[in-house]
């Protein structure tokens, strides 16, 4: 996508700090959509003709070796565990691919608690294992499509995020949810470039976010998370593009109006709040097609992902073309 030059900046100007700020994360988000463009043409040359990642810098855990056959979609094969562990967007760990197999080896986890609050009945905050306690991941198989032109078969362990938060009993002014990243460098151990303001944040529509397939992930092929894919707990909305996938959750809040995003933040040109995979609307680039991670050639993308006799009647009277 063409990304503009905002008009009401204009050079020579005497900048007020409203103006500034605004040319400034305007800047930043070009550079950073220029940046994973970039980075998505450099990963399809690194795939042909041997589709194959360079080894990670970073600790990776060895995981299964040969994947039951339980872990795949019909005609399509979980990706493997070592590339869905060293190919990552975690941009608090840094811009580049690699670097959070590397870098978020630093990110503590223990203990963890996330927060359930907002427009809600019962307010609780949950250490981690009594969240797993209360609601049993299981194994959810889903693509994973993320907006630079890639795609996995992902192996999740997760359950529906709809059953925490029916569990906290919203309240009928609460429309949507707000996800927030942890934010606290020192005591997580959480770097922090400068490529994006703090904390990542995202949003759904509170009847998104009751979908039985919208999951908080804990694993990956039956394993804890790793702390690169978003330990210990993780959003997985597998008919959006990967960035709504807020990974390390700390804070779920029921909300009456829309809440900002981080990627609405940094380039509302380009990225809007819904984000659900459609062809036929390029976002940040053409869309019609993917790279499977692991694969040949480039496969045709489906309607929200693959997703749309489960999910297309969230969106009915919608014009999608206009709310990306
Ligand atoms: N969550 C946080 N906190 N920080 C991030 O930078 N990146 C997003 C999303 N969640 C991101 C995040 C993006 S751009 C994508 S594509 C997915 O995580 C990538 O998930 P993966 O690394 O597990 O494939």
């Amino acid at each position: 996508m063409l990304i503009k030059k905002p008009d009401d900046i204009k050079g020579g100007e005497i900048t007020d700090r409203k103006v500034y700020l605004s040319r400034r994360n305007f800047l930043r988000g070009a550079a950073l959509a220029a940046t994973t463009f970039a980075t998505g043409v450099v990963y399809k040359q690194l795939l042909a003709p041997q589709p194959e990642l360079a080894t990670p810098v970073g600790r990776v855990e060895p995981g299964p070796q040969s994947a039951p056959k339980k872990w795949g979609l019909p005609g399509e094969e979980a990706t493997e565990y070592q590339k869905i562990a060293s190919y990552n967007n975690f941009y608090e760990f840094g811009t580049d691919k690699y670097s959070p197999a590397r870098r978020a080896q630093s990110l503590v986890t223990k203990p963890w608690t996330v927060s359930v609050e907002g427009l809600v009945n019962k307010p609780k905050v949950f250490d981690l294992d009594e969240l797993t306690r209360l609601f049993p991941p299981e194994d959810r198989i889903y693509r994973h499509r993320c907006v630079e032109g890639w795609s996995m078969v992902i192996p999740w362990l997760g359950f529906s995020l709809g059953d925490l938060i029916k569990q906290s009993e919203p309240q009928g002014g609460a429309k949507y949810v707000a996800f927030e990243t942890a934010n606290d460098p020192k005591g997580r151990g959480i770097p922090q470039t400068d490529a994006l303001t703090w904390p990542y944040v995202e949003g759904l529509r509170l009847d998104e976010a009751l979908h039985p397939l919208a999951t908080l992930a804990v694993g990956i092929y039956g394993e804890p998370l790793l702390p690169q894919n978003g330990a210990p707990v993780r959003l997985v909305v597998p008919w959006k593009y990967g960035f709504k996938s807020i990974k390390s959750i700390v804070r779920i809040k029921l909300v009456e109006r829309m809440p900002t995003t981080t990627w609405v933040k940094e380039v509302p040109s380009v990225y809007g709040f819904f984000s659900n995979v459609n062809p036929s609307v390029d976002v940040l680039r053409a869309q019609a097609t993917e790279q499977r991670i692991g694969e040949w050639g480039r496969r045709q993308t489906l309607p929200f992902n693959g997703y749309a006799e489960q999910v297309a009647g969230l969106y009915d009277g919608m014009d999608l073309s206009y709310y990306v």
